[in-house]
């Protein structure tokens, strides 16, 4: 029943903050180092191919010296390319050593910047194709790399199959004449400038899908640890708030405890004050009563009514202060075996006739025999109280249920009412001590039910019922000896 009202700035939300910011730190850095680790997967595949395509071009040097350039300055005196046989024949020592690797095309420059040889013969003799790398390639004589893509590489991380041919690297290197094996000599003069193609876009394939395997397990993992540390932040956070409930309400009892403590002490000694005088009053008026009605003479009507008056409001006043006694003073409960059936068949006797007068229906509903460990004579004042407030809230006819229920744990005995229910704004203070919505109540009922049945380990609950009226449920720990 405790509906807490919101005051203040927004509390902090822990959960919310952390989880949120560590989820998308988590991907942040994942996908940072994805794509650092794809970088160089993609920077490593690229220095392999060329490190393969400079001893590609050394070997193919080698054999165009030794199997071409020998043998035809000794046969033909001068190399002469538009000579088909000599054509030919490099063509031959070209295509032989390529076979078997993913080359595209090797072309030849002369120092014209002129295509003097090509595997592509249409090209033979053409000019505007040499750009900045022959140029190098043939004075100062570096050789040099450049990656074509037809597609980015953003696109290409989407594409699963590649096109051939969407990333080829050509190489540009200086054709050299050889010295023989004297390592003094140094490189030869350079004849011309080597250019080849290849076609990567198999290894290029190779390292997009590692890429995207690399970006899928990075996010899964990312998902995985935010997972538990949502988990685990969800949980801290429980714990955090239950503890500080629990401290709230152990600080808010202790706090009432001692204003209840000091009250009690008072009304207690005031109560204990009143009792004797008033035990005296009502004791005397009680014989005066009988007094006049023994003397068998005509009773002054007046006098006994007045009479009657001390005697009633007497009996009501010591009702009151030994409820306030009962609160302050509780007593430990004399405990024995007690029938729930028993006790309330004693309560509804007393209240039968005032049932009977206000058209109050009963119904019971018990299970034969139920017993609990009690006092019977508090328990009889709980179930008392709590009847005389179902009473008391119908204020006419109406309809009183009565039940017991049993599980292994506990045993419930309820009393629902038909008479309007709880306000809600109310729900909160209803069991405080002293208050009332009653002009004669001293808002003491349900402090002194709820003080017996702690002292009987039971509780009480009250809610209002779906179908109207208020149901009190008074629970008792089962199978306790
Ligand atoms: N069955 C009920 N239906 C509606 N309201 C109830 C019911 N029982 C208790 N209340 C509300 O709870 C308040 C406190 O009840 P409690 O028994 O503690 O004191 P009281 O009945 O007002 O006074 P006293 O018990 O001394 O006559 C009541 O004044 C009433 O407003
Ligand atoms: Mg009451």
């Amino acid at each position: 029943m405790g509906t807490k009202i919101p005051f203040g700035p927004r509390p902090f939300q822990p959960v919310k903050f952390l989880s949120w910011s560590s989820l998308v730190l988590i991907l942040a850095v994942n996908l940072m180092l994805s794509v650092f680790i794809a970088n160089s997967a993609r920077q490593t595949m690229l220095e392999k191919n060329q490190e393969f395509a400079i001893l590609l071009a050394e070997n193919l040097n080698h054999q165009i010296f030794q199997r071409f350039t020998l043998p035809t300055v000794i046969g033909f005196g001068r190399i002469e390319l538009r000579q088909p046989a000599q054509f030919e024949r490099l063509d031959q020592i070209v295509l032989s050593t390529i076979h078997s690797f993913h080359v595209r095309e090797v072309r030849i420059y002369d120092f014209d910047h002129e295509i003097a040889y090509s595997t592509n013969h249409e090209l033979v003799g053409k000019r505007e194709a040499a750009g900045k790398a022959v140029r190098q390639a043939l004075d100062p004589g570096i050789s040099s790399f450049e990656l074509i893509s037809r597609v980015s590489s953003w696109w290409a991380m989407f594409t699963l199959e590649l096109a051939p041919e969407s990333f080829v690297l050509r190489t540009t290197y200086p054709l050299r004449a050889e010295r023989g094996f004297d390592p003094v000599a140094g490189p030869g003069p350079i004849m011309g400038a080597l250019e080849f193609t290849q076609d990567i876009t198999d290894d290029y394939e190779a390292v997009l899908l590692f890429q995207i395997l690399i970006l899928a397990a990075s996010f899964a993992s990312s998902l995985l640890l935010f997972s538990v540390l949502y988990l685990i932040i969800r949980r801290a956070a429980g714990t955090i708030a239950k503890r500080a409930d629990e401290k709230e309400r152990l600080e808010r009892e202790l706090h009432q405890n001692e204003k209840l403590a000091s009250m009690g002490r008072t009304v207690a000694s005031i109560a204990h004050e009143i009792r004797n005088p008033l035990g005296i009053i009502r004791s005397t008026a009680e014989l005066l009563m009988k007094r006049s009605q023994s003397r068998n003479e005509e009773a002054d009507p007046q006098q006994t009514r007045l009479l009657k008056a001390i005697y009633d409001e007497s009996i009501r006043l010591s009702q009151t202060v030994n409820d306030f006694l009962d609160y302050a003073r509780p007593r430990s409960p004399n405990k024995s075996r007690v029938v729930l059936s028993q006790i309330l068949d004693q309560v509804l006797a007393f209240w039968e006739h005032e049932m009977g007068r206000n058209q109050v229906v009963v119904l019971r509903e018990e299970i034969e025999g139920l017993s609990v460990m009690g006092d019977k004579d508090l328990l009889y004042r709980a179930v008392y109280n709590v009847l005389a407030n179902a009473l008391q809230a119908m204020n006419g006819p109406g309809t009183i249920r009565i039940s017991t229920q049993e599980d292994a744990a506990h045993v419930t005995l309820s009393i629902h009412d038909s008479g309007p229910g709880i306000p809600p704004q109310l729900a909160d203070k209803i069991q405080d001590p002293f208050f009332t919505t009653k002009e004669k109540g001293t808002g003491l009922g349900l402090s002194i039910v709820s003080s017996i049945l702690r002292s009987h380990n039971a509780r009480l609950e009250m809610t209002n019922h779906p179908q109207g009226g208020v149901e009190v449920r008074m629970i008792f720990p089962a199978n306790e000896d």
